[in-house]
């Protein structure tokens, strides 16, 4: 059996169910997954009813119905069927479609996922889409939905650009379908739809260019310097994806010959982006980035079905309930970074911690680690934990890391949900992300065990070279 051969088993278990549960996560990739599925299977005339959570775990299991539907789990679920198995759910009635490192059980849940193919930049989103174009191959418009949610879990950010099956079938099929452009070698850069020209290249620190990233007046500067037009006549800022391509390459020349002058490498300064010429001009829906946060500021804030229906098109109250959603979470991520860089981490051997406490959502402290680790020691994993406000005996915990340091052994899937585990928690996510959840008291053993675990991690990859 492969990858393939999963695809068309998922696709043929849904078209036989009579009544369908999607119980999906509340981030871009997992609304993306819902949007895909759900469409797909109401377009099989099935009855498809569809139930969003923060993460699968005791407390949130009741959310999943007991009744006769097909539960079909997307973007969480193979790392977490010991509970599937705990509430008695039986083989018949579950589906997985997912892309998180699996856990074994004694039950055969049936479950496609690439992550066993060795196919590891994939979103959940991606399978998903390959299901519903099995189910019928007119449903290639959905390949948009795809995208999305792939740049949503970082699938991009490596390889600057979608690679693997990922390109060369979903890619194509958005393509082919006119609801998708891909622009090649475009600027590395973030918010080339709604941020101001300035801003976009100082909120970019990958690469780093000295003068410019974190300085938004230099990088106001270096455009008036280059003869860029920054604002209309009436004073608004021009955006990325409205200025000329020769300006484009007055801009990019420029930014590479200032990386080359500091002896710093250029590839990372260009990647591959995926615009929607089908949305408005100057919109966060006009570019898979920039959707993929409106998503999650709309998951985060527990309205992920205000994401849905922007995904299925809608355009009114949907769409402005997801800008205020989105000014409200850029703000606050915002915030949480500034209070992590501020208030400073605690260094241990291989890790860096902090305890944000009540402060911020515990949905959210995650984008912010990762942020974050982007300003501080990058060769140090980071971890941030805060308190639950649903159960104050829990505490939520977030971890990040690079792929540089993944390649030196570093698993963080395994790191936290073998320590959570010890304590009667229960964690998972990927080599480069994951996240678990721990009881409260356990907190300050528990960060030590997670950073022995990674130190043995060191040592097993590369025992003399730490
Ligand atoms: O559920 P899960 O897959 O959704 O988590 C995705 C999160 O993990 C994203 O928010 C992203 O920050 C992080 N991630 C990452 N790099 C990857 C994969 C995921 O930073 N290669
Ligand atoms: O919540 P956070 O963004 O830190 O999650 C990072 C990754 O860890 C995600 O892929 C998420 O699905 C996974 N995770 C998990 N179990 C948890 C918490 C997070 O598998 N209890």
């Amino acid at each position: 059996m492969g990858f393939s051969d999963d695809v068309d088993a998922a696709a043929e278990q849904i078209r036989a169910a009579e009544e369908i549960t999607i119980i999906s996560h509340i981030d871009a990739d997992g609304i993306s997954c819902e949007a895909i599925l759900s469409q797909a299977i109401s377009r099989q005339e099935i009855k498809v009813k569809s139930v969003f959570v923060r993460q699968l775990e005791p407390l949130t299991m009741p959310q999943v119905p007991s009744d006769s539907s097909l539960k079909v789990f997307m973007d969480l679920g193979a790392g977490q069927q010991n509970l599937f198995e705990e509430h008695c759910l039986t083989e018949r009635e579950v589906l997985i479609i997912d892309h998180h490192v699996s856990q074994q059980v004694k039950r055969q849940y049936t479950q496609v996922n690439c992550l066993p193919y060795g196919i590891d930049r994939m979103s959940a989103a991606g399978v998903a889409y390959l299901v519903a174009k099995r189910m019928d191959s007119a449903n290639t418009d959905l390949a948009k939905l795809a995208i999305i949610g792939n740049v949503g879990d970082m699938m991009a950010r490596e390889k600057c650009g979608l690679v693997g099956m990922v390109r060369t079938t979903i890619v194509e099929d958005g393509i082919a379908h006119g609801n998708v452009e891909v622009r090649k070698r475009d600027l590395n850069c973030y918010g080339t739809a709604t941020r101001p020209l300035h801003l976009s290249l100082a909120y970019n620190d990958d690469p780093f260019v000295k003068g410019i990233s974190n300085n938004p007046e230099g990088a106001r500067q270096f455009l008036k310097r280059l003869g860029i037009r920054q604002q209309t006549e009436k004073g608004r800022w021009y955006v990325w994806e409205e200025i000329s391509l020769e300006e484009k390459r007055t801009i990019i020349s420029a930014l590479a010959e200032q990386l080359i002058a500091n002896g710093e490498k250029t590839d990372r300064l260009f990647a591959e982006s995926y615009a929607f010429p089908d949305e408005q001009p100057r919109t966060p829906l006009r570019n898979a980035q920039e959707y993929a946060t409106l998503l999650n500021a709309c998951g985060r804030w527990s309205k992920p079905q205000v994401g849905g229906a922007i995904l299925r098109g809608d355009r009114g109250t949907a769409y402005r309930d997801a800008e205020h959603m989105l000014n409200n979470h850029r703000a606050i991520i915002r915030n949480l970074l500034q209070f992590i860089l501020d208030t400073g981490v605690k260094e241990l051997e291989n890790l860096q911690w902090l305890h944000v406490g009540g402060r911020y959502p515990d949905t959210i402290v995650g984008i912010g680690a990762g942020m974050a680790l982007s300003k501080l020691n990058n060769k140090k994993p980071i971890l941030i934990m805060c308190e639950v406000p649903e159960d104050t005996g829990l505490t939520k915990v977030s971890m990040r890391t690079t792929e540089r340091v993944v390649e030196r052994g570093i698993d963080l899937q395994q790191a936290l949900s073998d320590a959570s585990a010890e304590y009667g928690g229960g964690g998972g996510g990927h080599k480069i992300a994951a996240g678990a959840y721990i009881p409260k008291i356990a907190e300050e053993e528990f960060v030590i065990r997670v950073n022995r675990i990674l130190g043995e991690q060191f040592d097993k990859a590369c025992p003399a070279h730490r």
